[in-house]
């Protein structure tokens, strides 16, 4: 029996644990950590072999999460999205960074006004870049406005193995 094909490691993803595990280690700021843990990516932005051929080929049923590592300080996700994918309107349970490996994250910003959205703010995230934030303050939707299958990195600061996702609370107000 074969099995390198589920054992094998993904390339770029000791390091990146490593790394981030030296960052937590020194308890910073939320904000802190997600800048720092936004420099590393920055310095070692895994490639697409992260991801198999077939997990690159995302899901016609909508984006795809995928949890590489999770243990009780941070996780790493990967989120591949085929063109036009996107998610709900929502915000998370801790800091995080992410960089692009391929495709547009467009992200639209939101503030809540209790009984419903205002747009605070756009921004288009592109191969190469990455980003920090922590919350208060991080409701978005995102969605692939490239034509091409996009793949991102996300680090956050908390086990979703053990919650499940990432998202604190999904936003189902109208935007005015
Ligand atoms: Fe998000």
């Amino acid at each position: 029996m074969n099995m390198a094909a589920t054992t094998a490691t993904r390339p770029g993803l000791d390091e990146l644990v490593t790394g981030i595990s030296g960052i937590v280690a020194r308890r910073l700021r939320p904000r802190e950590t997600a800048y720092a843990v936004a420099d590393l990516l920055r310095d070692r932005l895994p490639g697409p072999g992260l991801l198999t051929p077939q997990e690159r080929e995302g899901s016609p049923d909508g984006y795809v999460s995928r949890v590489l590592h999770a243990q009780e300080d941070f996780s790493i996700v990967t989120v591949v999205w085929r063109p036009g994918q996107y998610t709900v309107i929502h915000d998370h349970v801790s800091w995080c960074a992410f960089g692009i490996l391929s495709g547009i994250e467009h992200e639209t910003l939101y503030r809540d006004m209790g009984d419903h959205l205002v747009e605070i703010g756009r921004a288009d995230n592109r191969p190469g870049e990455v980003s920090g934030f922590a919350p208060p303050g991080d409701i978005h939707m995102v969605r692939n406005t490239s034509d091409e299958i996009g793949i991102s990195v996300h680090v956050y600061g908390a086990d979703v193995g053990r919650l499940g996702s990432s998202v604190r609370r999904v936003y189902d107000l109208p935007v005015r």
